[in-house]
């Protein structure tokens, strides 16, 4: 149980589609520690595998932190596939780990249903609206290589991009 570093972009992991987990043994439960362990130590409420550099269809949620939960409300998806999407769309504001500083308003369906397998490889079915369903279709779009950059205009793309180059140059002067 670690908390590993946090790749960010421009690292080629994060734009690589994730292969699928096939074993449930000790390895799969490490990193599935690991993911939450990182995540909870970068104060975010989702992350998936490619963003601790481990091209793997997996991720972990927990709102727990974003609705002011005390308890952990923990959800490993693995092999997850968004199953169905609603025609209605919602937008938001998002932010992700990979890209710390940065956030902009992201539109996507209000309501989906996900199929994955739970930890054990047992087959699951949700259906989520809100927060939980915007936060599953960030981290699934991970695991296809895709970031929420991806998912505004091309202008709003070029002035993000523009503004983490620089916060990077900043950064790297310290
Ligand atoms: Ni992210």
């Amino acid at each position: 149980m670690t908390a590993r570093r946090v790749v960010l972009l421009g690292e080629e992991v994060l734009r690589i589609p994730t292969a699928k987990i096939k074993g449930f043994g000790e390895e799969t439960q490490g990193l599935i520690e690991d993911l939450f362990d990182t995540m909870y130590h970068a104060g975010g409420i989702g992350i998936a595998a490619p963003q601790i550099g481990v091209s793997l269809r997996i991720c972990v949620i927990d709102l727990g932190r974003a609705e002011d939960l005390e308890e952990s409300q923990r959800l490993t998806l693995i092999n997850p596939a968004i199953v169905e999407s609603s025609k209605t769309k919602e937008k938001a504001t998002e932010g992700c780990l990979s890209i710390p500083g940065m956030e902009e308003i992201v539109k996507r369906p209000s309501q989906i249903k996900v199929r994955a397998q739970d930890e054990l490889g047992n087959p699951i079915e949700l259906e989520a609206e809100g927060l939980l369903s915007r936060v599953i279709q960030h981290e699934v779009d991970h695991l296809d290589g895709i970031l929420f950059f991806d998912r505004v205009t091309p202008l709003k793309r070029r002035l993000l991009l523009n503004k983490w180059r620089n916060s990077q140059k900043e950064g790297s002067s310290q």
